[in-house]
């Protein structure tokens, strides 16, 4: 769920971006409407990911030509292009012709989408599948009901034209690999409820999203305001306590910005200084206000000096990425490219990053841009002759700090550190002296890792007692996956 409604069209618009850095000539299903304006903004800011993919949409009114006004595939054309020349690869839906269902059907059934997008009705319909379609129904010709009428007004002069629309199925949209579904605003709550919480049956076409294998529900806090059910984060846990560290090769942390690798896993870094062990900071920072500097570049080139003294401090090596999307927000291909260059470089045993569901964007954006890094970096590396090299599959990290906690089911890895790293962590968080001065950070760092040694301390290090544990143990909590 995100707080508003720009920030989730930006998640979606970032999943889709993502799904093309895997798979360039993916074959994408657009929803127009007012929800997806804001996504379509910004992926008019990155033609150039997306010209080697394929693009349809799921609906279109009955009898309406492409290039007529009050169209779908017209409105999803200026959405895209607003005045710019086409390059990219279009197969818009032709509603013209009794047999138009029929076309459409078997073309999703040849060519279903990699990648979808939906949106939902106020009525819970998806795509224009509206309440009673069966769930194994196919291409379509339907009567849009009253409510869905309401939202259409205005849209073609002659009053008649637009209430009929031919759709994709619900069969087709469970066929689609991934589904990603966006709804915004508070008229979205009723229906959201019922998709999520509700049955799953025809009577809210939109809740097939909980029978697809590979569905993302995208919210804004509007959307969501119905919902009931919490996430049960309670259930028991079972993870591995690490006290001391053996990483099998290098170890790389990829910090959002310049102080996040010391906070959120200085004491795991200062363990690892003999191993190899790589700072990666991805953007400068630069928007940071910082005392008595009021341009951007001296902030930049203040926070990464901070960086080289905490990678002394660590034992590490300290590189730069300065991330254009630190800038503009959305997931950058040369960001991706250069980050994917250090890592086949590198080829770390062990990446330590931020989670995809920290609530910072800046750290999403790292996590998002790391990932697709990795996914380049593992073809660079399996081009390559030796076959140590080709076989290079590195473990995950996903690290926690103030601004973000993983549910305590979620952990199942738990770094124990002495007082002495403490101090060589704590040290180095406050090598970023620029944000102290704002924030406590290292209070913050440090709070974090008594908490989750209380939290902790009892179920699994038998308690304060004399078998027990003589002092609150400080903890570094991770996520940990290995890559297949
Ligand atoms: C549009 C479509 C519809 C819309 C839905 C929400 O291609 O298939 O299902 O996604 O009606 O429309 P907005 O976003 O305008 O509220």
């Amino acid at each position: 769920m995100c707080a508003d409604a720009a920030s989730a069209a930006l998640l979606a618009a970032n999943e889709l971006l993502r799904a093309l850095l895997t798979q360039p000539d993916a074959r994408i299903g657009l929803a127009t409407g007012r929800t997806f304006a804001p996504v379509f903004a910004h992926l008019r800011q990155q033609q150039q990911l997306l010209q080697h993919a394929e693009f349809t949409h799921l609906d279109e009114y009955e009898g309406v030509r492409p290039d007529e006004a009050g169209s779908m595939a017209l409105e999803l054309h200026e959405a895209l292009f607003a005045g710019t020349q086409p390059t990219l690869r279009l197969n818009m839906i032709d509603a013209c012709g009794s047999d138009a269902a029929a076309r459409l059907a078997a073309l999703r059934a040849r060519e279903p989408a990699d990648f979808q997008f939906a949106g939902i009705g106020t009525n819970g319909h998806i795509a224009f599948n509206e309440p009673g379609t069966p769930f194994s129904a196919g291409a379509h010709v339907v009567a849009l009901h009253a409510d869905t009428l309401r939202t259409q007004t205005g849209r073609f002069a002659d009053a008649f034209r637009g209430s009929r629309a031919l759709t994709t199925g619900p069969r087709e949209l469970l066929q689609s690999r991934r589904l990603v579904l966006l709804a915004t605003g508070t008229s979205k709550a009723l229906a959201v409820q019922q998709m999520l919480e509700g049955a799953v049956d025809s009577a809210c076409p939109a809740s097939l999203v909980r029978m697809h294998p590979d569905a993302l529900v995208i919210l804004d806090a509007a959307a969501a305001a119905q919902l009931t059910r919490q996430v049960d984060d309670r259930a028991a846990c079972s993870f591995e306590v690490l006290r001391t560290l053996n990483a099998p090769g290098p170890v790389l942390c990829a910090s959002p910005h310049p102080d996040d690798a010391s906070i959120s896993c200085g004491a795991l870094l200062a363990l690892c200084a003999t191993a190899d062990a790589h700072i990666l900071c991805c953007t400068t920072g630069a928007r940071s206000p910082v005392r008595g500097l009021t341009d951007p570049a001296a902030v930049a080139a203040l926070r990464e000096s901070e960086v080289q003294e905490e990678a002394r401090l660590l034992g590490c090596h300290a590189h730069f990425l300065r991330a254009r999307c630190y800038d503009t927000g959305a997931l950058e291909a040369d960001d991706v490219a250069r980050c994917a260059q250090l890592l086949a470089h590198i080829q770390p045993a062990w990446i330590l990053l931020p989670s995809a569901q920290d609530p910072h964007p800046t750290h999403r954006l790292t996590r998002f841009t790391l990932e697709a890094a990795l996914q380049q970096a593992r073809s660079l590396a399996s081009a390559q002759a030796s076959a140590e090299a080709a076989a290079w599959s590195p473990e995950l990290w996903t690290f926690e700090g103030p601004w973000f906690q993983h549910p305590r089911a979620a952990i199942n890895t738990l770094l124990h550190f002495t007082p002495e790293t403490e101090a060589r962590k704590l040290a180095a968080v406050r090598a970023h002296k620029s944000q102290l001065q704002r924030v406590p950070f290292d209070q913050g760092a440090l709070a974090l890792a008594r908490l989750r040694g209380v939290m902790f301390s009892e179920t699994h290090f038998g308690g304060l007692s004399a078998e027990g544990l003589h002092e609150v143990p400080l903890l570094e909590c991770f996520v940990r996956e290995r890559l297949s």
